[in-house]
Protein backbone atom coordinates (compact mmCIF):
# COMPACT_ATOMS: atom_id res chain seq x y z
CA UNK A 1 0.00 0.00 0.00
CA UNK A 2 1.12 3.66 -0.52
CA UNK A 3 0.78 5.82 2.37
CA UNK A 4 -2.66 7.21 1.47
CA UNK A 5 -1.42 11.06 0.91
CA UNK A 6 -1.76 12.19 -2.27
CA UNK A 7 0.83 13.46 -4.12
CA UNK A 8 0.88 17.24 -5.87
CA UNK A 9 3.71 18.10 -8.19
CA UNK A 10 4.08 21.22 -9.92
CA UNK A 11 5.85 20.76 -13.30
CA UNK A 12 6.99 24.31 -13.94
CA UNK A 13 8.71 23.32 -17.79
CA UNK A 14 10.32 26.83 -18.91
CA UNK A 15 9.25 29.23 -16.94
CA UNK A 16 8.93 31.38 -15.38
CA UNK A 17 11.69 34.12 -17.05
CA UNK A 18 13.52 35.58 -13.95
CA UNK A 19 15.06 33.93 -10.94
CA UNK A 20 13.01 36.69 -8.59
CA UNK A 21 9.69 35.85 -10.70
CA UNK A 22 10.54 32.00 -9.27
CA UNK A 23 11.39 33.04 -5.75
CA UNK A 24 8.25 34.75 -5.73
CA UNK A 25 6.11 31.45 -6.97
CA UNK A 26 8.01 28.99 -4.81
CA UNK A 27 7.40 31.39 -1.48
CA UNK A 28 4.04 32.06 -2.63
CA UNK A 29 3.29 28.22 -2.56
CA UNK A 30 5.45 27.27 0.83
CA UNK A 31 4.60 30.54 3.33
CA UNK A 32 0.44 29.76 2.34
CA UNK A 33 0.68 26.02 2.46
CA UNK A 34 0.73 26.19 6.02
CA UNK A 35 -1.11 22.91 7.54
CA UNK A 36 -2.13 21.73 4.42
CA UNK A 37 1.02 20.16 3.76
CA UNK A 38 0.76 17.89 6.77
CA UNK A 39 -2.38 16.52 6.50
CA UNK A 40 -2.95 14.26 3.93
CA UNK A 41 -0.96 15.36 1.02
CA UNK A 42 2.61 16.12 -0.40
CA UNK A 43 3.50 18.54 -2.31
CA UNK A 44 6.45 18.99 -5.25
CA UNK A 45 7.90 21.44 -7.80
CA UNK A 46 9.98 21.08 -10.32
CA UNK A 47 11.24 24.51 -11.26
CA UNK A 48 14.01 24.83 -14.45
CA UNK A 49 17.57 23.64 -13.09
CA UNK A 50 18.45 27.32 -12.56
CA UNK A 51 16.49 27.89 -10.06
CA UNK A 52 16.67 25.28 -8.18
CA UNK A 53 19.08 26.25 -5.70
CA UNK A 54 17.39 29.22 -5.04
CA UNK A 55 14.13 27.54 -4.83
CA UNK A 56 15.59 24.48 -2.48
CA UNK A 57 16.11 27.83 -0.04
CA UNK A 58 12.79 29.21 0.34
CA UNK A 59 10.88 25.67 0.29
CA UNK A 60 12.87 23.27 2.63
CA UNK A 61 10.92 20.57 5.49
CA UNK A 62 7.81 22.29 3.55
CA UNK A 63 7.64 21.54 -0.41
CA UNK A 64 9.95 19.00 -2.02
CA UNK A 65 11.84 19.88 -4.74
CA UNK A 66 12.17 18.24 -8.46
CA UNK A 67 14.16 18.47 -11.41
CA UNK A 68 12.81 18.08 -15.23
CA UNK A 69 15.54 16.15 -16.32
CA UNK A 70 18.93 14.41 -15.69
CA UNK A 71 21.67 13.15 -17.24
CA UNK A 72 23.01 9.16 -16.41
CA UNK A 73 26.44 9.73 -16.63
CA UNK A 74 27.97 11.35 -12.90
CA UNK A 75 30.53 13.84 -14.24
CA UNK A 76 32.57 14.38 -17.35
CA UNK A 77 32.63 15.40 -21.11
CA UNK A 78 28.85 15.99 -21.31
CA UNK A 79 28.24 19.82 -22.52
CA UNK A 80 24.80 21.25 -21.07
CA UNK A 81 23.95 17.85 -19.51
CA UNK A 82 23.37 17.73 -15.64
CA UNK A 83 24.57 14.53 -13.09
CA UNK A 84 21.95 13.44 -10.14
CA UNK A 85 25.08 14.31 -7.96
CA UNK A 86 24.80 18.34 -9.08
CA UNK A 87 21.27 17.90 -8.83
CA UNK A 88 21.58 16.53 -4.66
CA UNK A 89 23.85 19.05 -4.13
CA UNK A 90 21.55 21.87 -4.38
CA UNK A 91 18.82 19.43 -2.60
CA UNK A 92 16.76 18.05 -5.33
CA UNK A 93 14.52 15.42 -4.46
CA UNK A 94 12.89 14.19 -7.32
CA UNK A 95 13.33 13.72 -10.93
CA UNK A 96 10.62 13.77 -13.54
CA UNK A 97 11.67 11.65 -15.92
CA UNK A 98 10.24 10.83 -19.65
CA UNK A 99 7.91 13.65 -20.15
CA UNK A 100 6.41 13.29 -23.55
CA UNK A 101 7.82 17.15 -24.50
CA UNK A 102 11.29 15.64 -23.71
CA UNK A 103 10.34 12.06 -26.20
CA UNK A 104 9.05 14.86 -28.82
CA UNK A 105 12.38 15.87 -29.04
CA UNK A 106 14.05 12.73 -29.63
CA UNK A 107 14.24 11.39 -25.67
CA UNK A 108 14.26 7.56 -26.40
CA UNK A 109 12.94 4.99 -24.49
CA UNK A 110 16.46 3.23 -23.89
CA UNK A 111 17.52 7.35 -22.74
CA UNK A 112 14.65 7.11 -20.02
CA UNK A 113 15.82 4.11 -18.72
CA UNK A 114 19.42 4.58 -17.86
CA UNK A 115 18.04 7.64 -16.35
CA UNK A 116 15.38 6.26 -14.09
CA UNK A 117 17.67 3.57 -13.06
CA UNK A 118 20.50 6.23 -12.42
CA UNK A 119 18.09 8.41 -10.23
CA UNK A 120 17.07 4.98 -8.14
CA UNK A 121 20.57 3.73 -7.45
CA UNK A 122 21.51 7.20 -6.08
CA UNK A 123 18.57 7.36 -3.77
CA UNK A 124 16.37 10.24 -5.50
CA UNK A 125 12.96 9.47 -6.60
CA UNK A 126 11.79 9.08 -10.29
CA UNK A 127 8.90 10.40 -11.36
CA UNK A 128 8.67 8.29 -15.15
CA UNK A 129 5.72 9.97 -17.67
CA UNK A 130 4.39 7.63 -19.57
CA UNK A 131 0.92 8.30 -21.73
CA UNK A 132 -0.21 7.21 -25.57
CA UNK A 133 -0.74 10.25 -28.44
CA UNK A 134 -4.32 10.90 -29.79
CA UNK A 135 -4.41 8.70 -32.48
CA UNK A 136 -4.03 5.85 -30.77
CA UNK A 137 -6.81 6.95 -27.72
CA UNK A 138 -9.24 7.30 -30.88
CA UNK A 139 -8.02 3.67 -31.65
CA UNK A 140 -9.57 2.84 -28.38
CA UNK A 141 -8.87 2.90 -24.60
CA UNK A 142 -6.97 -0.89 -25.03
CA UNK A 143 -4.55 0.23 -27.81
CA UNK A 144 -3.52 3.37 -25.34
CA UNK A 145 -3.14 0.32 -23.07
CA UNK A 146 -0.80 -1.65 -24.75
CA UNK A 147 1.30 1.05 -25.54
CA UNK A 148 1.54 2.53 -22.06
CA UNK A 149 2.81 -1.10 -21.04
CA UNK A 150 5.24 -1.30 -23.43
CA UNK A 151 6.19 2.23 -22.50
CA UNK A 152 6.87 0.60 -19.22
CA UNK A 153 8.35 -2.50 -19.88
CA UNK A 154 11.44 -0.52 -21.37
CA UNK A 155 11.41 2.25 -19.26
CA UNK A 156 11.64 0.18 -16.18
CA UNK A 157 14.30 -2.49 -17.11
CA UNK A 158 16.47 -3.68 -14.93
CA UNK A 159 15.17 -2.12 -12.21
CA UNK A 160 13.98 -4.75 -10.44
CA UNK A 161 17.02 -5.11 -7.89
CA UNK A 162 16.72 -1.13 -6.80
CA UNK A 163 13.24 -0.97 -6.32
CA UNK A 164 12.85 -4.22 -3.85
CA UNK A 165 15.27 -1.81 -1.78
CA UNK A 166 13.59 1.09 -2.40
CA UNK A 167 10.00 0.69 -3.84
CA UNK A 168 8.75 3.93 -3.03
CA UNK A 169 11.42 5.65 -5.27
CA UNK A 170 9.42 4.77 -8.38
CA UNK A 171 6.42 7.54 -9.19
CA UNK A 172 4.26 6.86 -12.50
CA UNK A 173 2.94 9.79 -14.02
CA UNK A 174 -0.03 9.03 -16.19
CA UNK A 175 0.18 11.59 -18.99
CA UNK A 176 -2.19 11.01 -22.33
CA UNK A 177 -0.73 13.52 -24.88
CA UNK A 178 -4.05 14.82 -26.02
CA UNK A 179 -4.90 15.88 -22.87
CA UNK A 180 -1.64 18.07 -21.71
CA UNK A 181 -2.66 21.68 -21.89
CA UNK A 182 -1.40 24.00 -24.81
CA UNK A 183 -1.87 21.51 -27.21
CA UNK A 184 -4.60 22.15 -29.48
CA UNK A 185 -7.78 21.37 -28.78
CA UNK A 186 -6.43 19.96 -25.70
CA UNK A 187 -8.73 18.97 -22.07
CA UNK A 188 -8.45 16.82 -18.88
CA UNK A 189 -9.14 13.17 -19.69
CA UNK A 190 -12.40 12.16 -17.73
CA UNK A 191 -11.74 10.57 -13.77
CA UNK A 192 -13.08 7.31 -15.31
CA UNK A 193 -11.02 6.75 -18.04
CA UNK A 194 -7.86 7.95 -15.66
CA UNK A 195 -8.62 5.42 -13.15
CA UNK A 196 -8.81 2.75 -15.67
CA UNK A 197 -5.88 3.86 -17.07
CA UNK A 198 -4.19 3.67 -13.57
CA UNK A 199 -6.09 0.68 -11.90
CA UNK A 200 -4.30 -1.07 -15.86
CA UNK A 201 -0.78 0.29 -14.61
CA UNK A 202 -0.63 -0.67 -11.27
CA UNK A 203 -2.27 -4.15 -12.15
CA UNK A 204 0.49 -4.53 -15.06
CA UNK A 205 3.42 -3.60 -12.55
CA UNK A 206 2.41 -5.92 -9.85
CA UNK A 207 1.70 -8.49 -12.53
CA UNK A 208 4.84 -8.37 -14.43
CA UNK A 209 6.90 -8.19 -10.71
CA UNK A 210 8.25 -4.27 -12.38
CA UNK A 211 7.91 -1.14 -10.11
CA UNK A 212 7.20 -1.42 -6.48
CA UNK A 213 4.33 -3.51 -6.37
CA UNK A 214 1.84 -1.52 -4.26
CA UNK A 215 4.18 0.73 -3.03
CA UNK A 216 4.40 2.42 -6.36
CA UNK A 217 2.00 5.68 -6.62
CA UNK A 218 0.41 6.29 -9.97
CA UNK A 219 -0.51 10.27 -10.96
CA UNK A 220 -2.74 11.76 -13.31
CA UNK A 221 -1.60 14.79 -15.80
CA UNK A 222 -3.26 16.65 -18.29
CA UNK A 223 -5.02 19.76 -17.92
CA UNK A 224 -5.51 19.24 -14.19
CA UNK A 225 -6.44 22.49 -12.82
CA UNK A 226 -8.48 24.01 -9.25
CA UNK A 227 -11.87 23.19 -10.94
CA UNK A 228 -11.56 19.96 -12.14
CA UNK A 229 -8.84 18.34 -9.29
CA UNK A 230 -11.09 17.18 -6.79
CA UNK A 231 -12.58 14.85 -9.21
CA UNK A 232 -9.43 13.03 -9.71
CA UNK A 233 -8.68 12.96 -6.07
CA UNK A 234 -11.84 11.58 -5.14
CA UNK A 235 -10.91 8.53 -7.01
CA UNK A 236 -8.73 6.10 -4.72
CA UNK A 237 -7.27 4.53 -7.75
CA UNK A 238 -5.23 8.19 -8.37
CA UNK A 239 -2.57 8.63 -6.43
CA UNK A 240 -2.00 12.42 -7.44
CA UNK A 241 -1.63 14.74 -10.10
CA UNK A 242 0.89 16.55 -12.06
CA UNK A 243 0.12 19.88 -13.11
CA UNK A 244 1.91 22.33 -15.60
CA UNK A 245 0.25 25.75 -16.44
CA UNK A 246 -1.96 25.83 -13.38
CA UNK A 247 1.07 25.52 -10.97
CA UNK A 248 2.23 28.63 -12.17
CA UNK A 249 0.24 30.63 -10.10
CA UNK A 250 0.82 30.03 -5.89
CA UNK A 251 -3.09 30.88 -5.57
CA UNK A 252 -4.26 28.33 -8.10
CA UNK A 253 -1.80 25.94 -7.38
CA UNK A 254 -2.48 26.17 -3.49
CA UNK A 255 -6.68 25.53 -4.44
CA UNK A 256 -5.31 22.35 -6.35
CA UNK A 257 -3.57 21.53 -3.28
CA UNK A 258 -6.60 22.20 -0.52
CA UNK A 259 -8.84 20.21 -2.99
CA UNK A 260 -7.15 17.01 -2.02
CA UNK A 261 -7.04 17.80 1.52
CA UNK A 262 -9.51 15.64 3.86
P1 LIG B 1 -0.65 20.71 -18.04
O1 LIG B 1 0.73 19.94 -18.11
O2 LIG B 1 -1.16 20.59 -16.62
O3 LIG B 1 -0.31 22.11 -18.41
O4 LIG B 1 -1.57 20.03 -19.00
C1 LIG B 1 0.93 18.71 -17.43
C2 LIG B 1 2.28 18.17 -17.79
O5 LIG B 1 2.69 18.29 -18.96
O6 LIG B 1 2.98 17.62 -16.92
Amino acid sequence: MTNGKKLIIGNWKMNPRTGDEALELARGIAGRLGDIGRSGVEVGIAPPFVFLEEVAGVIKGKVSLGAQDVFWEDEGAHTGEISVGELKSVGVDFVIIGHSERREIGETDEDINRKVRKVLNEGLKAVLCVGEKEDMRNNGIDIAKRFVSGELEKDLEKTRTVLEKNPEGLVVAYEPLWAISGKEGSEAASPENVAEMISFIKNFLKASGMGGGEKTRVLYGGSVDSGNAGEFFGREEIDGVLVGAASLGAEEFLKIVKSASP
